[in-house]
């Protein structure tokens, strides 16, 4: 591999950040892009080809219905001494704000051949691959994950199947923001070198 295209991929690596709807332009992702996005994320490692991601594009006047759905169910789960006006209108907000929006789902392997957890590790990957893509191309995302995704009212907007489980949404949508900087402890005090 070419050493630009190594600084690249690692350039694009380190510059992937979580960019909220409220920074999102009002330009709608073309159909084109959203499967150029959703493409990478099917070459994410996966234990005995399982293969587990799924996604639900949601876009257009769903955006709007999928916002109340979860703004509502925030209302009538949140308890009284927690519940913020503020939050509500955001949550019914957010998705009206967006583009686009991928729901995270995980189709666990019905003969269960692997642990569940390496089938979220491989729908995870699957995400970090699709947010590196739509960095790369200038799209905005974030992974939200509230509790509404275990919800029955979300599960029916979804139309989950069998063993079809929801880990959250990716926020999309085009922004104009300078270059955002990372805000991480240093990676040398995460690593134990054991050598011996
Ligand atoms: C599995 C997962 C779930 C997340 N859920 C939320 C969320 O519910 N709300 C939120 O504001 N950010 C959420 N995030 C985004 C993180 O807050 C964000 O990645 C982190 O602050 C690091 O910032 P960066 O993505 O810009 O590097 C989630 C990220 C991951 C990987």
């Amino acid at each position: 591999m070419e050493t630009s295209t190594i600084t690249s991929i690692i350039d694009t690596i380190k510059k992937r950040r979580s960019v909220f709807p409220a920074s999102y332009t009002n330009q709608v992702i073309s159909k084109e892009t959203l499967l150029e996005i959703l493409e990478t994320a099917n070459y994410a490692p996966t234990h005995r080809l399982t293969e587990p991601w799924r996604f639900k594009v949601i876009g257009g006047e769903a955006l709007g219905k999928l916002g109340d759905l979860l703004a509502t169910w925030y209302k009538e789960n949140a308890s009284a001494d927690k519940f913020s006006e503020v939050k509500y209108k955001k949550t019914a907000q957010k998705p009206r704000k967006s583009s686009h929006m991928i729901a995270i789902c995980m189709q666990r392997d019905p003969q269960e051949r692997v642990p569940e957890w390496e089938e979220v590790a491989s729908v995870a990957m699957a995400v970090q691959n699709m947010w590196l893509t739509a960095s790369a191309l200038g799209v905005g995302a974030y992974w939200s994950s509230p509790k509404s995704i275990h919800s029955e009212a979300c599960a029916k907007f979804l139309n989950l199947g069998e063993g079809e489980t929801c880990l959250g949404f990716l926020y999309m949508g085009y922004h104009e923001l300078p270059e955002i900087p990372a805000r991480r402890n240093p990676m040398a005090e995460k690593i134990e070198w054991i050598s011996s």
